[in-house]
């Protein structure tokens, strides 16, 4: 079997081929190739991948390429992982919001915006010539930001694709820890949008466990999930990282104004990275990779697409069509749940009604979601302004008129209507 990954030059790469070693007993992987338009990051982590595998005593065979059809054709799965732009962009959606009071952040508020209206369009394109190339049955796994967004715009024009992030994984792996359980035993109701989630449930081996920590150990779960005990006794869930970005929106401004944009940090990262794949002693996943956000993605991918086509039927969070999984969200709307994978594609389990205090920013976010699919599809300096209006984050008329200025003079070389 041949698993392809759109964006392979990623630094992130290696993260994925070692979860294909870590997975791979169960799981058979032939080749995996691994495209991309970057040619001196192709061969660096080409080669890294190649030695990692070796390392490992493995026969999968890695084929770097720059060609898409070379690296689709045949594929049972085809990862797509890029940035459109690069960090040098993310720089930008990290600091361009600045100017109008509001947070910089690559995939919430203006900046996401921002990389939706660049990415969407690639993914696209992609997804229309991997079909066309490796057919209709190839499932597509997103993980290119912002997920929720890319997804509803791929099954809107009919892909079989999923989104992936790895916020639910690495939820499991930290209740699995302040609970002192296996990770595998952890099933999570993980309720929300992609980067916009709470953990209101989470069972150990069907039991919930989590009345019992706020109750005798809230102040271990503030802790671990950086998150105050006052804020975890009012809604009684446990909001995703990403969720400071509205609750603490003004401190998180501050910090960022007296900091460097995490573009920056994470290039000075990437360097020191491809200076470690490049020293041919090492065969094996470096530290300095924990340092990056995507910690356990490799897994949670690996893990996705062995059950898509395994037909496994196990449970894992996922991007996916609400279909009245949330009643209070249109049928077509994506959200991120719980879901069992089998080779049908992700089935949602029921959540139903949830908190009014937690369904009603996820309305607010997911109206912003459909509005902005539509600014990436159709472009229009008004589209955009009204996507942007109806962010939450946003929502003056003021602010949205000045940061679509912002946002359309720093994205126009991306964005051919602009
Ligand atoms: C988390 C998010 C990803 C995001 C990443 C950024 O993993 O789930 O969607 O891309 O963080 O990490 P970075 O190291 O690039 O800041
Ligand atoms: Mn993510």
């Amino acid at each position: 079997m041949k698993l392809a990954v759109v964006g392979g030059g990623s630094t992130y790469t290696p993260e994925l081929i070692d979860g294909l070693l870590v997975m791979s007993e169960s799981f058979t992987i032939d080749e995996i190739a691994l495209m991309d338009t970057d040619a001196e990051r192709l061969r660096v982590v080409g080669d890294f991948a190649k030695r990692m595998v070796a390392a490992a005593g493995r026969s999968t065979v890695i084929t770097p390429t720059s060609d898409l059809a070379e690296a689709v054709t045949g594929a049972a799965a085809v990862l797509i992982q890029l940035r459109v732009g690069g960090q040098a962009t993310r720089h930008s959606d990290e600091t361009f919001p600045h100017d109008c009071g509001c947070i910089g952040q690559e995939t919430t508020g203006a900046g996401g915006f921002a990389k939706a209206l660049r990415t969407v369009p690639v993914v696209l394109d992609i997804a229309d010539r991997v079909r066309a190339l490796a057919g209709e049955n190839t499932w597509i796994v997103d993980f290119t930001n912002p997920v929720g967004i890319v997804t509803r715009s791929l099954l809107d024009a009919g892909h079989r694709a999923v989104g992936l992030c790895n916020v639910a994984i690495n939820f499991e792996r930290n209740f699995a820890e302040v609970l002192g359980v296996g990770h595998e035993r952890i099933q999570l109701k993980h309720v929300g949008l992609n980067h916009l989630s709470w953990e209101t449930a989470v069972y150990v081996d069907g039991v919930d466990q989590l009345p019992g920590l706020l109750e005798a150990r809230i102040d271990a779960v503030a802790e671990k999930f950086r998150i105050t005990p006052g804020h975890l006794r009012l809604q009684q869930a446990v909001p995703s990282y990403y969720l400071h970005y509205y609750y603490a929106h003004d401190e998180v401004l501050g910090e960022q104004l007296s900091e460097p944009s995490r573009a920056e940090v994470v290039m000075e990262v990437e360097r020191q990275l491809l200076d470690v794949y490049r020293d041919p002693a090492v065969t094996t996943k470096p530290e300095q990779l924990q340092q990056r956000g995507g910690r356990y993605y490799s897994l949670a991918a690996i893990q996705l697409v062995a059950s898509l086509l395994r037909d496994t039927k196990d449970v894992q969070v996922v991007n996916v069509r609400n279909n009245g999984t949330l009643p209070f969200l249109p049928d077509e709307a994506v959200i991120e749940a719980a879901s069992v994978i089998g080779a049908g594609g992700p089935a949602p389990l029921a959540i139903g009604r949830v908190d009014r205090s937690m369904e009603g920013l996820i309305a607010h976010v997911s109206a912003y979601e459909e509005l902005a699919v539509e600014a990436a599809l159709h472009g229009g300096r008004h589209r955009v302004e009204k996507a942007l209006l109806a962010h939450p984050l946003v929502g003056q008329y003021a602010i949205a008129e000045k940061l679509t200025d912002r946002l359309l003079a720093e994205n126009a070389r991306f964005l051919p209507w602009a």
